[in-house]
């Protein structure tokens, strides 16, 4: 772990600078342990991995440069500035990227020798209302010894080696352009090399190899794939009495197949990727890894109050990792890019909008006691806002309880995936009572240890009672439980509407796990026949077919034909008889119980 730890700094370096403006410390300059040797593949293939050391400098208020400072476009700006900071030809500068984000704008830049771009030499300089705030450099000085400089002219052929460098990386080239680079040494000398692409997806492993083009030699290796450490309450665990733990990597590979922390091909240190942000306040009020290489390691002191600095860390941390457990475990089971799912960037080439991650505001201010999840439609950011609870001393967060969470995000699942994207098909009031009703059947879905079914109660924790927030327990007892569809005509509140749903669901799901079985592995591997599994298939498969505003007869419709789609209807009578046990027979309607099956089922 230690070992890995080091990798993972190291790797990261460039862009540790770089990520958030806010969270960069303000000591400068920043140092770095910056070289070591690795371990690579089960071949414990020995590989050295170097980054120059980086300067860093921040300016406060901001630097005007009014000698370099070049209008016409961030590009010119970013390496004006740099070739003059550095005291090198703005030729051997080149821009690579750049973004603007509010009043910041960042420029990233790379060192070229003989024209060719040196692999690890970068810079990157940031302005806010254009002046210079922040500027770290890992440049390289070859002036000094210009011998050390391979000749820009390879003599060895990418091709002659690369089954050599595919055996020594365990992987195969995976087509991707192949450039020729420099790649500064920890000696001092600068190396020619091939930079290409290898990468193994059995065993989720990806690297830019860097191969000697005098040599042929594998020189160094850029691992592509970040391993993340958060401490959090496993999403199997409902609320923080459940204990939090350090989980290691816990991102699906095919859900999020850059890890949690890509955003936009720049690697964050925060509590902010792809699929989800998690904030106080504001979009720069993070939390930022506690140690190098991806590591939030924040325990939660429950002497304290919520506001406590140690305590919003940890609950940005937990919220983050369950917004990003619902995205990939939504993912398996079919809410990807072209379903309108929640992501800035993926595969949107078979539909669907990019640009919209969701943001998870804990410990909001505008309000207590409760949360709420601002849909928005496929291509708008959705946003949870998660309040703490006034009920105990201290008070607690809602950020530590997951039952909350999952169910603020189901909310963008269920609302996404009914009609088309457009957030705007559950808003009668009975579909809204669908609504709650998945929301608190997911939540319930994701906390099953194994397959026995027990009553559930959703928000004890932040109440500080048993009872919850709920009236019932999800129950198979109808003494525990005896809502039935007539029910959603006493009141149209909705979550007590939603109560009758998810009971009915959670009775469902009973069956299915009576009959089918329970897997373990049902929230990555959705390719089972266990009772969990079909279950959530059906659930997902449903939504996108039931209309806009559905009203609970045709939900019910929609599960019959999920099944009939996926499992050629072997659940048909199953589904009927957990309808209709709840009132949600063949003849219901106008909120009228009936207890019927089909002739077939009966
Ligand atoms: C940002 O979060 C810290 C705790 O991490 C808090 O002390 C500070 O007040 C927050 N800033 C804003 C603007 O909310
Ligand atoms: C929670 O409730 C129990 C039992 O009513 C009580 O003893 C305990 O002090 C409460 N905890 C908090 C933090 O308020
Ligand atoms: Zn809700």
């Amino acid at each position: 772990m230690a070992a890995l730890r080091k990798l993972l700094s190291s790797v990261l370096l460039a862009v540790l600078l770089i990520s958030e403006t806010n969270a960069i410390p303000s000591s400068a300059p920043y140092s770095h342990a910056t070289h070591h040797r690795r371990t690579v593949g089960r071949r414990a293939l020995k590989l050295e991995h170097y980054n120059p050391p980086s300067t860093f400098e921040t300016f406060g208020e901001g630097l005007v440069q009014a000698a370099t400072f070049a209008p016409g476009g961030l590009d010119t700006e970013a390496r004006t500035y740099a070739a003059t900071k550095l005291k090198v030809d703005y030729n051997t500068v080149e821009f690579r990227s750049g973004f603007t984000r509010d009043k910041a704008r960042h420029g990233y830049v790379r060192q070229k020798i003989n024209g060719i771009p040196v692999a690890n030499a970068v810079a990157n300089v940031a302005y806010m209302d254009n002046k210079v705030v922040t500027f770290g450099s890992s440049f390289v000085k070859p002036s000094c010894n210009i011998d050390k400089i391979a000749d820009p002219k390879p003599t060895v052929d990418l091709k002659d080696v690369l089954s050599k460098i595919e055996e020594q990386l365990e992987g195969k080239y995976n087509n991707q352009p192949i450039s020729l680079q420099y790649l500064a040494r920890p000696d001092g000398s600068v190396a020619l090399v091939h930079a290409v692409q290898i990468q193994n997806e059995q065993v989720n492993s990806w690297y830019e190899a860097f191969v000697d083009a005098h040599s042929g030699e594998l020189l160094s290796a850029t691992d592509f794939t970040y391993q993340a450490s958060y401490r959090v309450l496993p999403i199997q665990k409902q609320d923080l009495r459940g204990g939090l733990e350090l989980l290691v990597d816990p991102h699906d590979p095919i859900a999020s197949p850059n890890g949690w922390h890509l955003l936009r091909g720049v690697a964050t240190t925060t509590t902010s990727g792809n699929n989800a942000i998690a904030l106080k306040a504001s979009q720069t009020n993070l939390t930022s890894q506690s140690a190098d290489g991806l590591i939030f390691d924040y325990p939660y002191d429950t002497s304290q109050e919520p506001a406590t600095t140690i305590n919003i860390d940890a609950a940005r941390t937990n919220a983050f990792y369950i917004a990003n457990r619902v995205h990939d475990l939504a993912y398996r089971y079919g809410f990807t890019e072209s379903a309108f799912n929640y992501q800035v960037e993926g595969d949107f080439s078979k539909g669907g909008k990019g640009g919209d991650r969701v943001y998870i505001s804990v410990q909001d201010s505008t309000g207590v006691d409760n949360a709420n999840f601002a849909v928005g439609p496929d291509g708008l950011s959705g946003t949870a806002r998660v309040y703490i609870w006034d009920k105990t001393t201290p008070k607690r967060d809602g950020s530590l309880d997951n039952a909350i969470l999952v169910h603020e995000l189901t909310h963008g699942i269920t609302s996404r995936l009914t009609g088309g994207g457009t957030a705007s098909c559950l808003q009668s009031l009975e579909s809204r009572g669908l609504g709650e009703g998945w929301s608190d059947a997911l939540a319930e879905w994701t906390e099953q240890k194994d397959g026995v079914v027990r009553d559930y109660v959703l928000g004890d924790y932040v109440l500080n009672n048993t009872a919850g927030i709920r009236n019932k327990p999800y129950s198979v007892s109808k003494d525990v439980n005896p809502l039935t569809y007539a029910n959603v005509a006493d009141d149209f509140e909705v979550h007590t509407t939603g109560e009758i749903w998810a009971n009915t669901l959670h009775n469902i799901y009973a069956k299915l796990v009576e009959k089918h079985g329970w897997s373990s592995t049902a929230m990555t591997n959705p390719d089972g026949s266990e009772g969990n599994i079909v279950y959530l298939h059906i659930f997902i498969d449903a939504l996108s077919l039931q209309p806009c505003n559905p009203t609970f007869v045709q939900a019910r419709d929609a599960w019959i034909q999920a099944d009939f789609n996926r499992y050629g209807g072997a659940n048909k009578c199953l589904l009927w008889k957990g309808f209709a046990d709840k009132g949600l027979g063949v003849q219901a309607g106008n909120y009228v119980n009936d207890f019927s099956v089909p002739n077939d089922c009966a």
